[in-house]
């Protein structure tokens, strides 16, 4: 299994002051408006897909690694306040999606993970000193025309500021690690290719293709493409130059490698790729996470305009970004509702704080959501005031509440869950969402208990598109079809 490869280099923006950067990239589409493929890790489609393991196994190490995940976001709110609050290394890479992207011209592809909750993209770079293990050939940028290493002086390797190195006038970052792992690469701009979720599904092996062809995305593969480098007539989503990202050299640690060959960053800092192409997509992505009870499907992301979402179901609430740690996206929740009785929670319980005392944050690469303690047994509390069913004494870990059911399929006799946030944006779950379908009948509420930090987890966020707005700092969703997209 793999470990901390993805931590360093997020870990590094630490620092980083939330300052903008230079004018806009030029993209080559003139609609600024593109879309990609994002799939889940656990996904058929997936380079990571094991057909071996069964689905509820998978899903087991998916629920865990979201308790490695919310070490991992503590980790880099600890280390912004106090680094001697870092914990012990993670031991489980704390991601879940990935995109496809060619990198370089001519243009090869990767496998990059998708996350929202760091900002530097990055892969692994030849001449490599030491590197984990990874599917594609790593990255080489003498074979590039486009590759050009940026200097101290620009504002990209100021804003890496404490793990800058500045050796001579080119810029390197280093982050070290608690446990001795450490990264170091040199930071670099080269041209970035997006690819149309249909070209990602066309470059897929054609067994994982005939094993999905039948499934609800309506796309339907009719091309091929070699694995090593993007084929000439595959549809390109956007092709985009000059991209601030970092060429890794050296992977030291608890590093290994399940297929994925870096990152690609969406945090709300200054070198995420959506604050360095910011005005160009019109500041906004969204995305629309499909149901992963459903088989075959695929989940997409837009930027641009076509990241817009409007219409009488959408809600709207403010992104609370915080200055001394930009790249997390925070929201206001005010209260939460147990079918139809308020908890009262009290006012400021999440109301962020910069060391991760408190607050919430929305995040894609956690699996299930969590609570800070209080919340979680005010959640408890309504729960089995309205359940009709007694909750089970020994749930099975990491779950604390879980009923036996006449019909898990069609879950009666439990309440929805509502999170109230600020502006009147309710964000509303039948039990079917917020309710984990186990053997012998058993459903377990999908929600965990954390001592700090509080997340709003992807299961949560399925079958929703949420949009966000970096300019006007808002975060807007509507219930969808995610697997119609
Ligand atoms: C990093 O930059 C140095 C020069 O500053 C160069 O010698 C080295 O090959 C570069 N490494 C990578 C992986 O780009
Ligand atoms: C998904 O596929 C698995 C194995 O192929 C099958 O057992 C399961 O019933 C399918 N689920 C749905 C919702 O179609
Ligand atoms: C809005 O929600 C209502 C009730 O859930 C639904 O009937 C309606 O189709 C939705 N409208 C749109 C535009 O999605
Ligand atoms: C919920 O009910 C069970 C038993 O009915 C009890 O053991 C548990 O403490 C209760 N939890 C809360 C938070 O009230
Ligand atoms: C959160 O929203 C409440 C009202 O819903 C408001 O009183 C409070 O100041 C907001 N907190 C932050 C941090 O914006």
């Amino acid at each position: 299994m793999a470990t901390l490869r993805t931590l360093p280099l997020s870990l590094l923006l630490l620092s980083l002051s939330s300052y903008s950067l230079s004018t806009p990239l030029p993209l080559s589409n003139p609609s600024s408006s593109f879309k990609v493929a994002l799939i889940h890790r656990d996904s058929p489609y997936s380079p990571m897909h094991d057909s071996s393991v069964s689905s509820s196994d998978i899903f087991g190490l998916s629920v865990e690694r979201s308790f490695f995940r919310i070490r991992y976001i503590r980790s880099v709110l600890a280390g912004k306040s106090s680094p001697s609050k870092i914990e012990s290394p993670v031991k489980v890479a704390p991601f879940e999606y990935l995109m496809r992207v060619g990198i370089g011209t001519p243009a090869k592809p990767y496998w990059l993970i998708a996350d929202t909750g760091s900002d530097l993209t990055w892969t692994q770079c030849r001449p490599c000193d030491i590197c984990f293990k990874q599917k594609a050939p790593i990255f080489d940028p003498s074979s590039s025309s486009t590759y050009h290493p940026l200097k101290c002086s620009t504002p990209l390797c100021r804003a890496l500021e404490g793990d800058r190195i500045c050796d001579g006038s080119s810029c390197q970052y280093q982050y070290a690690y608690g446990d001795g792992s450490a990264t170091l690469g040199n930071l670099s701009t080269e041209t970035f290719t997006f690819e149309s979720p249909k070209s990602t599904i066309a470059s897929l092996n054609p067994s994982i293709r005939a094993k999905s062809s039948s499934g609800a995305t309506g796309i339907n593969p009719t091309k091929t493409s070699t694995s090593t480098s993007l084929s000439t007539n595959h549809v390109i989503g956007a092709k985009i130059k000059g991209i601030g990202f970092g060429c890794s050299f050296s992977n030291t640690g608890n590093m290994g490698g399940d297929g994925e060959a870096g990152l690609v960053g969406l945090g709300g800092g200054p070198l995420s790729l959506v604050s360095q192409i910011g005005s160009s997509i019109s500041n906004k992505f969204s995305y629309c996470l499909a149901s992963r009870h459903e088989n075959n499907t695929m989940s997409v992301l837009n930027f641009g305009k076509n990241a817009d979402i409007s219409g009488p179901n959408v809600s709207s609430t403010p992104i609370v970004q915080m200055k001394a740690i930009p790249t997390f996206y925070f929201l206001n929740l005010s209260d939460i509702s147990i079918g139809s009785k308020r908890l009262h929670i009290p006012q400021g319980t999440f109301d962020p704080s910069p060391s991760g005392d408190s607050g919430l944050i929305i995040d894609s690469g956690t699996t299930m959501t969590v609570l800070s303690s209080m919340a979680f047994s005010s959640v408890l509390k309504g729960l089995n005031k309205t359940a009709e069913f007694p909750p089970l004494d020994n749930p099975p870990e990491p779950f604390e509440a879980c009923y036996k059911v006449p019909d898990p399929h069609r879950i009666t006799g439990l309440p929805d869950i509502t999170f109230h946030f600020s502006g009147n944006a309710d964000w509303k779950w039948e039990p079917r969402n917020s309710f984990y379908i186990m053997p012998k009948n058993v459903v377990c509420l999908l929600m965990g208990r954390s001592s700090d930090i509080s997340i709003l987890g992807n299961m949560q966020q399925q079958n929703m598109v949420v949009e966000y707005d970096l300019k006007e700092k808002k975060l807007s969703f509507a219930p969808a079809r995610c697997s119609q997209f």
